[in-house]
């Protein structure tokens, strides 16, 4: 038994060919399972008004590349290959709304630490799948505690890279939080200042302005993140997104709110127990969250969407 088991879901992109999801499947001396050498995208793809289609695909297919550059992994496939495969993915097996999981990673040949034999294996996979943090979490909000683990710097391992031995850290973070009670957690960065959640980035509402840790916080820069940016930018609201948050300003904000491909925008009502604003949902992420799923829904923003 497996989580995928009740998903009508059958087929799997691997390495150029379209594979039965059972048959999907790599050698246990992989050199990424040894050393957590991949490097990943996690895409949804909504059915729009204007038919089903991949939000933001040429951003994550952007980050995809770059997050491969520092570990000179090379991607054998060009950015129309991945694009055509995961169209074809999803046409084969009826998905319109649903998550979308392109991997790169070292392959098997030797077990030195040294990547340099391993082969470049490339896999893309989908699946439906709902609400991150809960249906309920859209319009409740959620309840995070910030986590004991600090999130690694960016002097250690690229943050700005979405590489796959980098979620051990969010996993400790998660489950602590979840250990704890707590539906999520927020990480700080090694100097103690916010950084993000264990697969999503922070937002900070004060006195109506907009503030995110900036880039050099050792963050993921997000894709959710600038589509947020944007879309409070055309509201009128003046945006920081270059900044430190200290924890103290989080209990002190009038709203706080993560985003991510997964989280969307959720809310987050309390932080170590302390109520944030009026505890509940704010209006200004209301405003936003609707916002972005009014875009999601109707697939209007062309330059947004890869149509299926
Ligand atoms: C650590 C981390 N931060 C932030 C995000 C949000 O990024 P995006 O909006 O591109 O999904 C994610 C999810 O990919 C993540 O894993």
């Amino acid at each position: 038994m497996s989580g995928f088991d009740d998903m009508d879901v059958d087929t799997i992109w691997m390495n150029g060919d379209f594979v039965d999801w059972e048959d999907a499947t790599t050698h246990v001396l992989t050199h990424a399972l040894h050393y957590g050498s991949g490097v990943f995208e996690g895409v949804r793809a909504y059915d729009t008004d204007e038919g089903p289609a991949l939000f933001r695909w040429e951003e994550h297919l952007d980050r995809l590349f770059a997050s491969a550059k520092p570990y000179d992994l090379d991607i054998d496939y060009t950015r129309e290959e991945l694009t055509e495969a995961t169209v074809e993915l999803l046409d084969r097996q009826d998905l319109a709304s649903c998550y979308v999981r392109p991997i790169a990673y070292y392959g098997y040949d030797s077990l030195g630490v040294s990547p340099k034999d391993c082969p470049t294996d490339v896999t893309i996979a989908a699946w439906p799948w709902g609400t991150y943090l809960g249906e309920e979490a859209l319009e409740e909000g959620v309840e995070v505690m910030v986590s004991s683990w600090r999130k690694h710097a960016s002097s250690q391992i690229p943050t700005n890279a979405k590489t796959t031995g980098l979620y051990v850290n969010s996993m400790l973070a998660g489950e602590e939080a979840r250990r704890n009670g707590f539906t999520e957690a927020i990480v700080l960065n090694k100097e103690g200042n916010v950084a993000e959640g264990p697969g999503e980035n922070l937002f900070l509402v004060r006195d109506g302005e907009i503030f995110t840790p900036g880039l050099s916080e050792s963050i993921l820069d997000g894709i959710t993140r600038d589509t947020v940016i944007t879309l409070v930018e055309e509201r009128g609201y003046t945006v920081h997104d270059d900044v430190s948050i200290s924890r103290g300003e989080l209990h002190t904000a009038d709203e706080l709110f993560f985003t991510g491909s997964a989280a969307e925008v959720t809310p987050i009502r309390q932080v170590d127990n302390v109520e944030i604003g009026s505890g509940t949902r704010g209006p200004v992420t209301e405003e936003l969250q609707q916002a972005f799923f009014d875009v999601v829904e109707s697939g209007e923003r062309e330059e947004w969407f890869h149509y299926v």
